[in-house]
């Protein structure tokens, strides 16, 4: 049977962990610098552990990882395990800073193993269906989008102050950790950002100094777009609105349900996925990875499109940081 690696077991770690379980076709192990937490995670979920990569390298033998641990860790890991030849899926974002990435692409070329990225929108059934209704183009050319988005993040992830979350060096910050999964859905559904003018700013988290509160206005090509996104909102709420020559589609993802407003329509025509519990998307998502592994195709996000993804990160945080608009190459 296929042998899964959970590298990271902390909040998103655990998660993967269960949901490949779940998928019943893999074996599942799991390491984690922290004792306590793999102590329970072991009781938890019966699980093989080890103290440490290097630990569980040289004990056991393993087909794939994942890659659960703070950002500026994904690349040097994924390295490392390309040159064992393992299958190699990376949580998001894909890294701090694009240095690494020019190695990685050698390592992937040398490994011929399949590698992923965890940007979990790709597998929202309405983001998805939504995707390939625009890809018929019966409303004609995408011309502008906007996205808002937020929730109470204390409410979430009451233990940010304590995590990643505090420093951009470590994939902190809204931008890296938040809106990315909404720019890498918007890229997915129109493609790659090719200009980006960010202001941001810490309006509300306490504890913190990083970036809760984020506007963009980006340009993809042709097409206009906005992203508003707050941490500190009472709503948990996440609107795409992509207007096209022809009509409109609005992507509601906490309602699980996608629109369509066609010209002349007075309203929308709504797609409504029936209800799913957050793990369902995370094991259909390692379905897809282990899908990947076997040689099919999958929906997930690509090693570049990621790449493509982490250089808007960057150019955000310049942006904010200077108050220039900066191109994408
Ligand atoms: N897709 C999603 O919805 C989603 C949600 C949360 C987090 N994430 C991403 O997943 C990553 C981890 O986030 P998290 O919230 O789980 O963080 P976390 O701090 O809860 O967990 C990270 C874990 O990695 C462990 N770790 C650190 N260095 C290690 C090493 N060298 N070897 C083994 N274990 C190590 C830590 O002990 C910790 O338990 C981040 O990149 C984050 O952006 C994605």
């Amino acid at each position: 049977m296929h042998s899964t690696l959970i590298i990271g077991c902390g909040s998103i770690g655990e998660r993967h962990l269960r949901c490949f379980q779940k998928t019943g076709r893999c074996s599942v192990a799991a390491c984690d610098t922290n004792p306590t937490l793999l102590a329970t995670i072991k009781e938890r979920y019966g699980v093989q552990v080890f103290s440490s990569l290097d630990a569980a390298l040289a004990e056991a033998r393993f087909d794939s990882v994942v890659i659960c641990t703070p950002a500026h860790l994904h690349l040097p890991i994924a390295i490392k395990l390309l040159n064992l030849r393992l299958h190699v899926f990376i949580e998001k974002p894909l890294a701090i800073d694009t240095a690494l990435v020019p190695q990685v692409r050698e390592a992937i070329a040398q490994a011929q193993r399949y590698v992923a990225v965890a940007y979990v929108y790709h597998l929202m059934p309405w983001v998805a269906n939504a995707r390939e209704f625009l890809k018929q183009g019966e409303l004609g050319k995408v011309l502008h989008v906007s996205s808002m988005s937020g929730q109470h993040f204390p409410t979430f992830r009451p233990a940010y102050r304590d995590i990643y979350y505090t420093r951009h060096e470590l994939g902190g910050g809204a931008i890296q950790d938040a809106l990315t999964h909404l720019v890498n859905a918007v890229e997915w559904l129109i493609g790659p950002c090719t200009r980006v003018y960010c202001d941001a700013a810490h309006q509300a988290l306490e504890g913190v100094t990083v970036e809760d509160t984020v506007n963009v206005t980006s340009r993809h090509g042709q097409v206009l777009v906005s992203f508003a996104m707050t941490q500190f909102q009472t709503p948990n709420e996440n609107t795409l609105l992509i207007h096209c020559e022809n009509g409109s589609v609005k992507i509601e993802t906490n309602h699980q349900r996608w629109g369509v407003m066609q010209r002349g329509d007075t309203d929308w025509t709504w797609h409504q996925t029936p209800p799913q519990e957050r793990d369902d998307m995370f094991i259909a998502q390692a379905n897809a990875f282990l899908d990947g592994v076997e040689g099919r195709d999958t929906p997930l996000c690509t090693f570049e499109e990621a790449v493509q993804t982490l250089k808007f990160n960057q150019a955000a945080l310049r942006s904010a940081a200077t108050g220039a608009a900066i191109e994408i190459e």
